[in-house]
């Protein structure tokens, strides 16, 4: 190894230590504070009371990519239809993702009552606590499967979302990009979980991220860690994490057809399960997703006249934007889509946002 990246490790190792040793005082001060302050929400029990499974479970999936504020009604309205997982189980998939509907990432409503279904049947609607067994299920990953142990379970499960990420970072004063240092705050996490209290104690960090470690401007001066933690010490909280130097993406231009039947029905397939948009609904479409630029070969629409919007519609994906055409057309009435194609109810909840922007794009 280098020595400077030894190095690296060696001040890494001696940051985890130092916590370590502060760790009794920390969980102390942590629940203290979250006995208060913390936030009350329908999902979080008090330990030694600990929230049924069925609810973390439901909450874990609403919240991967949505703030609480959102979740909170979506949350509300399906334990009241669905109060258990075996009614959830026997709900049809139309119902849920219709109640799912605005939450978006539809593919997460999909997972839920996939995973409820198995949970109802193969388990007789008994929750694996175990952090592995968890994630043999739909939609549940690494960070769900600790999350739904730790919370439901009181298991020593790690649990790092995007707060806790840099609560630590700040805690052991890591000067560096989250990315690069991952692995230590795992290490740094399993060091804090406290003997009792395992439920708490991921939601109480959590809370510390939302209302005090706030990204931009942190409360230090209310924050109930400080005396544990090593950025405020060294005047750096609010220096870290460094924030990753940001990359042009590359644009890919992309063009979709849309459609249209007589009754207003649009022709979409489902995309192929591996790849971008994976499974979702799309329509036909090229370029953007690197397939050639050229209108697809679609039997019975070699002579059709598609119009062309004059707007582009700008879509940003993680790695890069599209930056879409946009044609349309009508269908012949006798016009019968092939294989995989379909005719769809354009509900555009239910799309990928790239789709459903290029089809508001023609209604305007
Ligand atoms: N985000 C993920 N899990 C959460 C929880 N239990 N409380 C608040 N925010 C969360």
């Amino acid at each position: 190894m280098a020595p400077s990246s030894q190095r690296k490790v060696n001040a890494a190792e001696s940051r985890i230590q130092h916590l370590a040793e502060l760790a009794p005082a920390l969980s102390d001060n942590l629940f203290r504070w979250y006995a208060h302050q913390g936030r009350h929400l329908p999902w979080r029990a008090r330990w030694p009371e600990l929230t049924p499974a069925y609810h973390v479970f439901l909450s874990e999936l609403m919240l991967q990519q949505t703030v609480v504020a959102t979740v909170l009604p979506y949350f509300q309205r399906f334990c009241e239809r669905w109060p258990d997982i075996h009614a959830l189980a026997r709900a049809p998939l139309d119902d849920v993702l219709s109640e799912w509907a605005g939450l978006g990432y539809y593919a997460r409503a999909r997972n839920l009552h996939k995973a409820a279904q198995l949970i109802s049947t193969d388990y007789n609607g008994i929750f694996p606590d175990d952090y592995e067994t968890l994630q043999t299920l739909p939609g549940i990953g690494p960070y769900t499967a600790g999350a739904i142990a730790a919370i439901a379970f009181d298991k020593p499960a790690i649990v790092i979302d995007g707060n806790i990420e840099r609560v630590l970072m700040r805690l052991m004063g890591l000067k560096a990009q989250v990315a690069e240092v991952k692995p230590i705050l795992r290490v740094a996490y399993t060091q804090l979980i406290p003997a009792t209290n395992r439920s708490d104690f991921p939601q109480a960090l959590m809370d510390i991220g939302a209302s005090i470690c706030l990204p931009r401007n942190p409360r230090c001066a209310h924050c109930p860690l400080k005396a544990q933690c090593r950025a405020d010490e060294d005047g750096l909280a609010a220096d870290i994490p460094v924030k990753p130097v940001k990359i042009e993406k590359p644009v890919r231009a992309g063009a979709v057809y849309i459609l249209t039947a007589q009754n207003g029905d649009v022709m979409m397939y489902h995309r192929p399960q591996r790849g971008l948009l994976g499974g979702m609904l799309s329509f036909p479409s090229a370029g953007w997703d690197k397939s050639a630029l050229t209108i697809p070969k679609i039997a019975g629409l070699d002579d059709i006249v598609w119009q062309k919007s004059p707007r582009i519609i700008r879509h940003v994906f993680t790695h890069f934007t599209a930056e879409m055409s946009i044609y349309s057309a009508t269908a012949h009435p006798l016009f019968m889509p092939p294989e995989p194609y379909g005719w769809h109810r354009p509900i555009a909840d239910d799309w990928p946002r790239l789709m459903a922007k290029c089809f508001l794009d023609i209604t305007l």
